[in-house]
């Protein structure tokens, strides 16, 4: 089961990493506002039990149920500062978020002047760039998780 749930884990990441598309533009990334439908399986991990949310992105492409903030190590901060990273420690309860955790401190392109912004990237990564800095806003010390996204054709 844990083997699988890795396989999946990786071939999710892999699969956002060769199809950008699949990162959500900012305009129909998931609204906190809207109803928020959650799966109805729960899914046990090695530290514990998660239920994702479901959507449907825009685009005619699959839906999609997402695991935001699962911690895959312990936080690195107080003692564990600028350490290596330490195995997480299990959680009770099943961890159903509704929004990605933070993501670590990192400093963003200035993209505002877009005539500026592409004296210096092509168009394409100026492209990129308005669809993933919204996601890269909330940073933290606290950033060792992982949105997992798990395609909902093919189970
Ligand atoms: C940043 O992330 C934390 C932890 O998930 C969350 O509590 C907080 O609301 C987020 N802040 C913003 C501005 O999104
Ligand atoms: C962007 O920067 C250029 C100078 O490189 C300036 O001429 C232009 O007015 C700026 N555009 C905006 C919308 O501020």
């Amino acid at each position: 089961m844990l083997q699988s749930t890795l396989e999946l884990v990786s071939v999710v990441i892999v699969c956002l990493i060769s199809q950008p598309h699949l990162l959500w533009s900012s305009e129909s990334s998931p609204n906190p506002k809207s109803k928020q439908v959650w799966s109805t399986r729960v899914v046990n991990t090695k530290f514990g039990a998660a239920r994702g949310l479901l959507f449907q992105p825009k685009g005619g492409y699959e839906g999609v149920e997402v695991f935001y903030g699962l911690p895959f190590a312990s936080a690195p901060i107080g003692s564990l500062r600028l350490m290596p990273p330490v195995s997480g420690s299990p959680w009770s309860g099943t961890k159903m978020n509704t929004e990605p955790a933070p993501v670590c401190p990192q400093v963003l392109p200035n993209i505002d002047n877009e005539t500026d912004a592409l004296k210096v990237m092509p168009k394409g990564r100026l492209a990129q760039l308005k669809r993933l800095l919204p996601l890269l806003q909330n940073q933290s010390e606290d950033c060792l998780y992982l949105n997992v996204y798990v395609p909902l054709t093919g189970e």
